[in-house]
């Protein structure tokens, strides 16, 4: 009898610990669809795209500590995307506002769109962005009788917070989707007692696609996502399918006007097991199959040859090849390939704005059927120090694209599928500049240098002691010619001549690698003139340099650059690069006598003239005359805060205004006294 009622107990605790691990879809589920047991209940009654955010468990971390804001927790929580509406809801984007620090460790089935990998800091992010991995795309109702696997999905999100939850779940602050194409109000919550939040996102009334290619380019009854503009865009389109492997063409595209690469560098991750066979065009930074020869692939393809295997890496780099290997039948004889690394933007050279290569791909079981192609998600591009960072999303399926036919004929070739990532130029918030400026003009013997520390200053001072706060010291303009370190004596002289402070410690350098000089040098009543000079204080010469000098008011009124060639670009902006022949900005050298003569940077330099009859007004003194924004190879450069004047210096902007005013109302004192 007792053993039969324990065995009826111990069945009892059997269905409620099964039931329990029903609702908390498995971690180790990765790469299946999601439990389509029941979305999170919601009060809200959506004809849209729903999206709910359910905070399940908080559990208290050691270090346990005293300020409760700075205790960390760990918790789960399901974000929901259940879509109700009357179309697909193809590639989305998660938003999630999360603002109690909340680091993630994972979130299945998804990635981050931005491809960074787990455990991932949100502190930095307005809102983070996921999308759908294995599965990017949910149908609607209508189409599949309201099958819940194929028209919602449940992420899981683990991670750790930092802050006191009790009796409030830490929520966050807004979730939404991020295509235009809808609107998503502020979720509403319930009360502060509440641990989940939802929205019903809309189509938004107000949205105008601007899709750039209607679907006749060879799209027939599937419906493909528009193809997007964005600073770089990469396409992943595969042009030859068999069973086991097939054949990848990476092409790279530049549309930004100031983005630039050298030297770049590609990476992906693989995400099913997959391995490069070989490449033309391109090559991994690393040849090692170990990987592979350890792994399944080994055990799957025992007939192999793995020693004609170029890279086993689940994030392999990739790099260009110099232009020497373009004519190697085995390596090059890509449209675009062999470049060095180098990529322009077009309206420096179409030829240079793009890049490409063939990648040999074999896959694993169970994707064996040449029709199943994934691409490698993760994507991030890189180039050399001097170039803009780029954030890469993750790839979409678009149209398959179209190839003109090698022989010449007219038709086109059709790839099997295509895939864009799109990535566009960011700003880490923390980056440091690569490059500054400094000012100077005729009618001030002092010279504005650089920023103290504009590129950034070693913690300790790299050994010796210098004050990185300090307002540089200003300069003779001839100073401007020497390296930081040779400065010292001319600023002190300087200082001494001019009765400036001199602050002690002094003022530590700018540690720039590129310094631009914006000389003004004639001002008269028909038009002005500026003197730029480029200095390169690298040990790298620059090949194809560019700058991009954004002026205000000036703008309408150029004229002409002498010796760099020197076009309006729009937006204000003057985009500036060198003339054939002088398109090479040096490297620093030694002096004529290194014993006694400082380094000597590379440099190059211009004048640029402007008219006064289309800008009646401008003030080239009062701040006109100098560049809002300057961009070195797309790299924004440090400028300085204050202008010389034929006073002394100012700050640049509203103080400028004030100061004059102080002037007039000084001025009108004493007029009265009088
Ligand atoms: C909800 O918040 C209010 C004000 O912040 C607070 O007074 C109240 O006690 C909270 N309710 C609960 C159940 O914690
Ligand atoms: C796209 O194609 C459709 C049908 O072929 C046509 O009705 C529509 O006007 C086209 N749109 C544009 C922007 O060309
Ligand atoms: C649509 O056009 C606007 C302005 O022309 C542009 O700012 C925006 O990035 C475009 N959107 C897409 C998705 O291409
Ligand atoms: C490649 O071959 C073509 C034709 O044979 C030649 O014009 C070109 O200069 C070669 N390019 C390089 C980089 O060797
Ligand atoms: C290619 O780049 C490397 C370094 O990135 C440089 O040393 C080399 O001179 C470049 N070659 C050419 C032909 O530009
Ligand atoms: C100057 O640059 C423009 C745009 O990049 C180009 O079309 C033009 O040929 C260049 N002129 C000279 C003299 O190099
Ligand atoms: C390959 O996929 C197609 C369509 O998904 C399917 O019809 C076919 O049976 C598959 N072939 C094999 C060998 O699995
Ligand atoms: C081939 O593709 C190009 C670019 O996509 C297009 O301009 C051209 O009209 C196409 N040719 C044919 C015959 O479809
Ligand atoms: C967030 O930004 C701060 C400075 O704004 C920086 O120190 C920190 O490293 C950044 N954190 C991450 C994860 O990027
Ligand atoms: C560095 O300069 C700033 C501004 O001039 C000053 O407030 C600070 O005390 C200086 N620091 C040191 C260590 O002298
Ligand atoms: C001008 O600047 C605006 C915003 O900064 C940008 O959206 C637009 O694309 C730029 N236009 C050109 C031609 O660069
Ligand atoms: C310039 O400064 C560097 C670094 O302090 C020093 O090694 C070098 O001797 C100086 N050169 C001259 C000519 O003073």
């Amino acid at each position: 009898m007792g053993s039969l009622e324990s065995s009826f107990h111990l069945r009892r605790i059997l269905v409620f610990v099964s039931f329990l691990l029903l609702l908390h879809p498995s971690r180790s589920q990765r790469g299946t669809p999601p439990d389509a047991s029941a979305p999170a209940p919601s009060a809200l009654d959506c004809n849209g795209v729903l999206l709910t955010y359910d905070f399940q468990r908080g559990q208290r971390l050691r270090p346990f500590v005293q300020d409760p804001n700075e205790q960390a927790w760990a918790f789960t929580a399901t974000a929901a995307i259940l879509n109700s509406g009357t179309a697909d809801l193809d590639a989305w984007e998660l938003l999630i506002g999360f603002r109690h620090r909340e680091i993630l460790v994972s979130a299945s089935p998804a990635v981050l769109t931005d491809g960074s990998p787990f455990p991932y800091s949100t502190s930095n992010d307005s809102a983070t962005s996921f999308s759908g991995y294995p599965n990017p795309d949910l149908k609607y109702p209508i189409e599949v009788a309201g099958d819940l696997s194929q028209i919602s999905v449940q992420i899981s999100i683990g991670g750790t917070f930092f802050g006191s939850p009790s009796p409030a779940a830490p929520l966050p602050s807004s979730l939404s989707l991020a295509d235009p194409a809808f609107s998503c109000p502020a979720p509403a919550v319930p009360s502060n007692t509440s641990t989940s939040i939802a929205t019903c996102c809309l189509p938004n009334p107000d949205f105008k696609p601007n899709t750039t290619t209607n679907s006749s380019d060879g799209s027939d009854s599937d419906s493909f996502l528009p193809r997007h503009s964005g600073d770089l865009t990469i396409s992943y389109d595969v042009i030859q399918a068999f069973p086991s492997s097939y054949l990848a063409l990476v092409t790279i595209d530049n549309h930004s006007p100031r983005g630039r690469l050298d030297d770049w560098r590609l990476s992906w991750e693989w995400m099913r097991d997959e391995f490069i066979y070989s490449m033309k065009g391109a090559y991994p930074l690393l040849v090692d199959v170990s990987d592979c020869l350890y792994g399944p692939q080994g055990e799957y393809y025992q007939d192999l040859d793995f020693s004609n295997v170029l890279n086993c890496e689940t994030k392999p780099t990739i790099l260009d090849l110099p232009p020497t290997s373009f004519n190697d039948t085995a390596l090059g004889r890509i449209p675009s390939c062999c470049r060095n690394g180098t990529i322009l933007p077009a309206s420096m050279d179409p030829s240079q704005s793009s890049s490409a290569f063939q990648v040999q791909v074999y896959k694993m079981p169970p994707d064996l059927n040449r029709t199943d192609l994934y691409p490698p998600h993760n994507w991030k591009i890189s180039g050399s120090t001097l170039n803009p960072d780029y954030a890469c999303g993750q790839p979409i399926r678009v149209s398959p694209a179209l190839f003109p036919d090698p022989s010449g004929l007219e038709s086109n070739t059709s790839a099997i599928a295509s895939w864009q990532v799109v990535c566009n130029i960011s700003t880490p918030k923390a980056a440091k500049p690569k490059c500054c400026v400094s000012f100077s003009t005729y009618y001030n013997d002092s010279a504005v240098p650089c920023k103290t520390c504009a590129c950034g200053c070693l913690a300790n001072g790299g050994g010796r002691t210098c004050n990185a706060t300090a307002p540089a010291l200003l300069l003779p303009p001839e100073a401007l010619l020497v390296p930081f370190d040779n400065r010292t004596a001319t600023a002190l002289a300087w200082a001494e001549i001019k009765h400036f402070n001199v602050p002690r410690p002094m003022p530590c350098g700018d540690n720039c690698g590129v310094s631009i000089n914006w000389h003004i040098n004639t001002d008269y009543s028909r038009g002005w003139s500026a003197r730029m000079t480029l200095f390169n204080w690298e040990e790298v010469n620059f090949a194809d340099w560019f700058v991009a000098v954004e002026m205000g008011k000036a703008y309408d009124g150029y004229e002409d650059t002498y010796s760099f060639n020197g076009t309006k670009m729009g937006n204000h902006t003057i985009f500036m690069q060198g003339l054939p022949g002088l398109n090479y900005l040096v490297a620093e050298m030694d002096g004529a006598n290194p014993e006694t003569d400082p380094r000597v940077p590379g440099k190059q330099q211009s004048v640029i003239s402007f008219t006064k009859r289309t800008t009646p007004g401008i003030n080239v003194a009062g701040g006109d005359g100098f560049p809002s924004k300057v961009f070195f190879n797309g790299e924004e450069c440090s400028l300085p805060d204050i202008i010389p004047t034929s006073q002394g210096f100012r700050s640049g902007g509203a103080v400028g205004v004030f100061s004059l005013v102080l002037l007039l109302v000084a001025s009108t004192l004493l007029l009265l006294r009088q």
